[in-house]
């Protein structure tokens, strides 16, 4: 059974460059309870930006998409998981024997510390990536088909959830269940602007169609009160 609060849905992507930028930010969103770390600041910091980042008492979602052969993505999980991080991704493309061994390592290690396991997402086929982009990797099927086919394959396989577009949350709750865990970026309140996003879906439409959680990060971020964006939000998903 889920039981995760409004508050926690809302995951922020810290996507800023700088270490004092993002841990303002941090306090200044004194409600929000996730932070979503990329390659930005973590290639940048490394694990010093997600002990301060917990420090204030945040969970932090370690988003490195990781893809390699099953050992070294193993690995990683291993040191992610001793870092307490509360999320992570990897690769469905990395295939049916690294997903399991992330997953196996994550249990693991968690248990010989006795911490909670890292919640592993998958992401499927990158939304930067159409038809023919596909058929140049060599794969014959569709975007959804595959998107489809990777995530059961991933779920089979002992992941947490998906990390998936909002025009996908249907179709896959409809074929993976209630249980797996569906995140999703591309989220823009109607008030906000669209920046680069092309397709994208509201808050509260996104809760509905299934999204268990829902990474926003512009317009939070860059919002000229960024704790009013993020309260705003959280209105606008309670209302009727
Ligand atoms: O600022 P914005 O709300 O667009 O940020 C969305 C976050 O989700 C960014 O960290 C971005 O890298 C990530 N993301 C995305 N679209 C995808 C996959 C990930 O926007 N298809």
């Amino acid at each position: 059974m889920k039981n995760i609060d409004l508050e926690e849905k809302i995951i922020i992507a810290m996507d800023v460059e700088e270490k004092e930028r993002a841990l303002n930010l941090v306090r200044m969103l004194r409600h929000a309870k996730i932070i979503k770390i990329g390659y930005r600041l973590f290639i940048k910091y490394g694990v010093s930006i997600l002990k301060n980042i917990q420090k204030l008492d945040k969970k932090v979602f370690l988003d490195l998409k990781l893809h390699d052969i099953p050992n070294t993505v193993a690995e990683g999980i291993r040191q992610a998981t001793n870092h307490k991080v509360f999320m992570l991704t990897i690769h469905a493309l990395g295939g049916k024997e690294m997903i399991k061994r992330a997953v196996e390592v994550a249990n693991e290690e968690a248990d010989k510390l006795s911490i909670p396991k890292p919640k592993i997402l998958a992401v499927t086929i990158l939304t930067s990536l159409k038809e023919k982009d596909l058929i140049e990797i060599g794969i014959q099927n569709n975007v959804k088909d595959e998107v489809l086919n990777l995530a059961k394959l991933a779920i089979e396989s002992g992941v947490d959830g998906i990390v998936c577009s909002p025009l996908e949350i249907e179709l896959l709750r409809k074929n993976i269940g209630k249980e797996p865990l569906i995140v999703t970026p591309g989220i823009r309140p109607l008030w906000s602007q669209k920046n680069d996003q092309k397709r994208v879906m509201t808050p509260k439409e996104a809760i509905e169609k299934g999204a268990d959680y829902l990474v926003i990060g512009r317009p939070i971020i860059q919002a000229s009160n960024p704790k009013q964006a993020f309260l705003k939000i959280i209105d606008e998903i309670r209302e009727n």
